[in-house]
């Protein structure tokens, strides 16, 4: 007889961003006249910049010409790319080999994929609220998990105690609270993991979006990162993939775990034995795209269009403030985090905000118990829809 892997039976029915497209849709049918401004997931609205598409058109030409063509590639991805991501490090002062990057689809697949690596006997420390992927991943597997609260007192950024983990997940800049760690908390989250024999899975997608120099945008500006940190970051929001994916992610060679005969492993090894059995690695065409996004016109190009998305994060925080509704994020970070007016339940705001100007923005409660009261809205959106959803706001909210 079949079995089911039964820990399924554990996750909530459906995805938070799932359910809330259901509850949109249903509104839509409902009120066809009403025109829909969506702030919920982190959705971007701008086209893929001209130095990227440039390149992956050169991509298809390559790959209609006999001569130029190519068939499976690399599981880990072309060297140009790994080297175009070995670079970008480098100017942040991280040394980093090719053999450490390892181009995906998106940090969400490498994120949910990675827990193939550890044990079902691992204790995992979440953060809550979070990206609601890595909790239900680790609820797929049946690990025990063990939260770690984030909230008004800690700025949303909690430190470790005396908890006893094993495997620890950190997003900084954060989603969803747009809280970002400083090099003194991250040191003392490396030596909490040092001294526990801990990894650390650090997702650093929006680093991108961090303009405050002082802040860290990859953990491994840390000393002692790369014995016990891997860091997984996304093109998605940070050059307009979300659509056409691609990621990395990065497992230093220093990272080495002891299994139960003493053997040392290094984690590296690992995650390329799993990657060349599960994985036959991203399109070329689209890593030609991945790679112009480093280069200097394209980083210029991006750029400009993370700038964008900040001018909206700014419309969002000056209404929240005409308000005197208190909030986090939204100036290093692409989300804003704000508490419900008038002490509403994150569910009660979301229907509320729908239902009178059809607003959509993500209940907190959907990532996490400490989520609940609060609400996350977007700067993903057009400049015009951004502004306009921040004019109904603050007529209904006044
Ligand atoms: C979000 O809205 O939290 C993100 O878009 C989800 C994701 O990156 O998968």
């Amino acid at each position: 007889m079949a079995r089911i892997n039964e820990n399924y039976l554990n996750l909530m029915e459906s995805y938070l961003f799932s359910d809330i497209a259901k509850r949109v849709h249903a509104f839509c049918k409902q009120h066809p006249e009403q025109e829909v401004i969506r702030m919920g997931i982190g959705d971007v609205t701008l086209p893929l910049v001209p130095r990227v598409t440039e390149a992956m058109h050169r991509a298809v030409d390559e790959m209609g010409s006999k001569d130029t063509f190519r068939g499976y590639g690399p599981e880990q991805g072309y060297d140009f790319l790994r080297e175009a991501i070995v670079s970008y490090y480098d100017r942040i002062g991280v040394g980093l080999t090719a053999g450490e990057v390892f181009v995906s689809d998106g940090a969400k697949s490498d994120v949910g994929n990675i827990t193939d690596l550890f044990g079902r006997e691992n204790t995992v420390l979440i953060p809550d609220p979070v990206y609601p992927v890595y909790v239900d991943t680790n609820l797929m597997n049946g690990r025990k998990i063990v939260y770690l609260d984030a909230n008004e007192q800690n700025g949303f950024l909690p430190m470790p105690g005396d908890e006893q983990a094993d495997i620890i997940y950190l997003c900084s800049p954060n989603n969803p609270t747009g809280a970002v760690y400083t090099r003194e908390q991250l040191k003392v989250w490396v030596d909490y993991a040092i001294r526990r024999h801990a990894v650390i899975l650090f997702d650093a997608a929006y680093e991108a979006f961090i303009t405050d120099d002082r802040l860290p945008r990859s953990i491994y500006e840390i000393e002692g990162a790369k014995r016990c940190a891997i860091e997984f970051c996304s093109l998605s929001k940070t050059a307009g993939f979300t659509g056409t994916r691609c990621g990395y992610t990065v497992v230093p060679m220093e990272l080495v775990l002891t299994v139960s005969d003493g053997q040392e492993i290094t984690l590296n090894k690992l995650w390329n034995r799993r990657q060349t059995t599960k994985f036959n690695g991203v399109p070329y065409i689209i890593q030609r795209g991945a790679e112009a996004v480093f280069s200097e016109e394209g980083q210029k190009q991006i750029r400009e269009n993370i700038a964008y998305y900040r001018a909206n994060a700014k419309t969002i925080g000056n209404t929240l403030t005409k308000l005197g509704i208190p909030f986090t994020g939204g100036v290093n970070s692409p989300y804003i985090w704000m508490k419900c007016p008038n002490g509403m339940g994150s569910w009660e705001f979301f229907d509320f905000l729908l239902e009178n100007i059809a607003v959509v923005g993500t209940p907190g409660a959907g990532f996490g118990r400490n989520g609940e009261g609060y609400f996350r809205l977007t700067s993903f959106g057009s400049i015009d829809t951004t502004e306009e959803a921040m004019t109904r706001f603050f007529n209904l909210l006044k």
